[in-house]
């Protein structure tokens, strides 16, 4: 276990916390990326959520409405928490935020369910994405189940920036390597933007951590379109998404 991070992500996002908390709007994540976790996570009625790399609580919300018992969201910019208890104060719905690193976790407690969004992908080598496993490992119960969303490393790089229509893309060299630096772009509705780091890790690192860590079943997940986002669209808008999607889902459970 260590305390491995990319250089100052904490305050990459307490710079960037308004602009990547608008991006939440934008079509792609209300009608992709937001059904797909949900359909990931279900059923939820019950459970108890961690919610790792929380941001703004946007997903710790969506877990806690959709019949979660209780949502814990975790986060290292104190921008991004202050955000999420905002909210919580604003609408409370009995979701609680605290800051930490999902490097190095310990709550000292298990859950039913840890969920993560966009979390993986700033890991840079296999240990730090260990690191993430492990932590991932000692917060479930046993047969816990571990679901996410992150920035498909499966996807050819030819097709890296296809999202720009949607206002959400990347870019990275034509053959990236381990560890190497995938920028992802943020284009708002509203004109505001932002970019930052993620990391490229081969799919056989994924596989091989969540399994050295002790996770089974790491399974690659397809994203999909709600209903509601089918028809709020012309047709052919969401091809691109669906054929050459940015992000991808994923899941792993403890072994009981
Ligand atoms: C792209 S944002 C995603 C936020 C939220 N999950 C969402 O999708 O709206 C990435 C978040 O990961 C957080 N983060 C990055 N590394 C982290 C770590 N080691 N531990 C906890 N949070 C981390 C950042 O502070 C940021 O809020």
């Amino acid at each position: 276990m260590t305390d491995r991070n990319p250089p100052d992500v904490g305050g990459t996002y307490d710079r960037i916390a308004a602009e990547y908390s608008k991006s939440i709007e934008l079509p792609l994540r209300v009608h992709f990326d937001e059904p797909s976790l949900l359909k990931l996570a279900k059923p939820l009625d019950g459970k108890s959520v961690l919610d790792l790399a929380c941001g703004d609580g946007h997903y710790t919300r969506l877990v806690k409405q959709a019949g979660a018992d209780e949502a814990l969201g975790i986060d290292l910019s104190r921008e991004m928490v202050a955000l999420a208890e905002a909210e919580e104060r604003r609408t409370p719905i009995g979701c609680r935020y605290q800051m930490g690193n999902a490097s190095n976790l310990d709550l000292g407690r298990t859950f039913d369910l840890v969920v993560s969004v966009y979390l993986l992908n700033y890991a840079r080598t296999k240990a730090e994405l260990l690191d993430f496993c492990d932590t991932i490992r000692r917060h479930l119960k046993p047969g816990g189940r571990f679901v996410g969303l992150t920035l498909n490393i499966t996807l050819d790089p030819a097709h890296y920036a296809d999202g720009k229509h949607y206002g959400v893309w990347f870019t990275g060299p034509a053959q990236p390597q381990e560890g190497d630096p995938l920028t992802v772009h943020i284009a708002n509705t509203d004109g505001s933007t932002a970019s930052f780091d993620n990391y490229y890790l081969t799919p056989e690192t994924y596989a091989q951590a969540f399994a050295e860590a002790g996770l089974q079943g790491f399974a690659w997940r397809p994203l999909q379109v709600s209903k509601e986002g089918l028809a709020a669209f012309p047709p052919g808008y969401w091809d691109s998404a669906l054929a050459y999607p940015i992000t991808i889902g994923v899941e792993a459970r403890r072994g009981a």
